[in-house]
């Protein structure tokens, strides 16, 4: 299909007007940058800065040489009401360089990227994500992309020929970036440019900015919730060599700590020894622990303090997520220096730890999380039965179940976990990777919050309307 062909399909007028149909908010203060790669698809993305400037969002743009055979840069200044940066090396003083009322003496590609609150590459092309995901730079775009701080989260629309996508290079890039956080909108199956139908249309400009606007709407979500979360194995020395633990990376608990700081939660994580970093954020505050006695010891103490500070700035933990493999045993004696093996076979002997969920979930009214949530590693699939059983003797209100024999889950990015809520309902999420099983569980959360909130909501009315008097309804004026 031909520009002027795939032009045709664009939305056209009134009933296609910026945000018809749509009740968004016009009150996203992001700054986000928008990078516009050589694909045909740029001729739309004017289209796509209208959306995004009409749901707040402030814009510069940068394009790179070849997205200017498809759009030019005026059309663009005028869609974002922003001079356009096409050029790395642009001579500040020709008049030439659209960079020249920009902010600082910085250098373009360095204050761009401190400028940027979000990304969005749009389209973004094979050979554009092929040079993200290894780090390639050799113009203004992909040396911004670069310099990116880690922290700003990244869109993509990709657009090219369906063969162009499905090829494993193109695949395998793909599924580098996702792992990096890289998020991808689209692309869509349609005709594309070159007469082929499949998938590889970018998605339409409203359909880009509304998932845009959701990110970032979601980001608030859950603004100054307190959650503590446990992550990771316990370790439980028998000498200064040996010692009992289970198996486990900690991606779970980090990924839902990640999660929830990513929609505006306070996270407290405590996290056992792992060779998997924490996810770095202002929002999660990491305590290292070794033994479960410490775990438990630091997990315990959070809760109680924080109920304790209540009255004067901290908020209450209000959610509970024990994420963390503790090892169920510690050895009786811990040696000093470390035993001939002759010496110890058959003779360790084993006293119960402490049961952090259990405990947390026992925690008297006031101290205890409004949620709690237990983390159920099986090694066959759950009934509904068992779960049911495990979430009672645990006295906790979610239980998340995996199975940990027949998926590989252990050090894996996978996970596949059916979730126990509190009314007894079971949802089976089919395998994903943790960072989305730990999106869909603190969505699952905030709804759940929210639901309460509104039922409280209306519980005081309707006890302040029985309550009320029945007023004397004045007679005229
Ligand atoms: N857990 C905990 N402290 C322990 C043991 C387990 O906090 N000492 C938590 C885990 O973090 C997880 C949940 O309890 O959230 C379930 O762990 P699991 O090992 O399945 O439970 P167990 O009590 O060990 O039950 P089982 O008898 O099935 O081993």
């Amino acid at each position: 299909m031909s520009a002027n062909a795939q032009k045709d399909s664009r939305p056209q007028g009134a009933a296609h007007s910026i945000g018809a149909g749509y009740n968004a908010r016009k009150n996203i203060r992001k700054n986000l940058l928008l990078v516009v790669m050589g694909g045909i698809a740029a001729y739309k993305t004017p289209q796509l800065c209208r959306e995004l400037r009409w749901r707040g969002f402030a814009l510069r743009v940068v394009m790179t040489k070849n997205a200017s055979r498809f759009v030019s840069s005026e059309e663009l200044a005028q869609a974002s009401k922003q001079a356009v940066s096409e050029d790395l090396f642009a001579d500040q003083s020709s008049g030439k360089n659209l960079w020249q009322n920009s902010h600082s003496e910085d250098m373009a590609h360095i204050e761009l990227a401190r400028w940027a609150h979000i990304v969005l590459i749009a389209p973004a092309t094979a050979n554009g994500l092929a040079r993200l995901a290894h780090g390639l730079c050799d113009d203004l775009s992909s040396t911004t992309l670069l310099a990116l701080k880690r922290e700003i989260p990244i869109f993509a629309a990709p657009a090219m020929n369906p063969q162009m996508w499905q090829n494993p290079a193109t695949q395998y890039n793909i599924a580098l970036l996702k792992e990096r956080e890289v998020k991808m909108i689209g692309p869509c199956i349609g005709l594309t440019a070159c007469r082929e139908v499949g998938l590889g249309r970018m998605s339409e400009p409203i359909e880009i900015a509304k998932e845009i606007e959701l990110a970032c709407l979601k980001e608030n979500e859950l603004e100054g919730l307190r959650v503590l979360i446990t992550a990771g194995a316990t370790v439980e020395p028998i000498d200064p060599v040996r010692y009992i633990s289970n198996k486990s990376s900690g991606r779970q608990g980090y990924a839902l700590a990640k999660a929830f700081a990513e929609r505006g939660a306070r996270v407290l994580l405590v996290a056992g020894p792992t060779l998997v970093q924490p996810p770095a954020s202002r929002r999660i505050k990491v305590v290292r622990t070794e033994s479960a006695e410490e775990m438990a010891r630091a997990a315990i103490d959070c809760l109680t303090n924080a109920t304790r500070q209540k009255t004067h700035k901290a908020e209450p933990v209000r959610v509970a997520i024990c994420a963390a493999a503790v090892a169920d045993f510690r050895p009786k004696k811990q040696f000093k220096l470390k035993p001939a093996k002759k010496t110890l076979a058959g003779k360790i002997d084993l006293l119960e730890n402490r049961d952090i969920l259990a405990e947390i979930a026992s925690l008297p009214k006031g101290v205890r999380p409004q949620i709690v949530v237990g983390f159920a590693a099986e090694t066959s699939y759950q009934t509904k039965e068992n779960l049911l059983a495990k979430q009672k003797t645990k006295k906790c209100d979610w239980l998340v179940a995996n199975d940990v024999l027949n998926d590989s889950v252990f050090n894996s990015e996978f996970n596949r976990v059916q979730i126990l809520d509190e009314k007894g309902e079971v949802e089976a999420l089919p395998r994903m990777t943790k960072l989305a099983v730990a999106g869909r569980i603190a969505d699952k959360i905030a709804a759940c919050l929210k639901d309460w909130e509104k039922s409280k909501i209306s519980a005081t009315r309707e006890k302040s309307s029985m309550t009320d008097k029945p007023r004397r309804i004045s007679q005229g004026g």
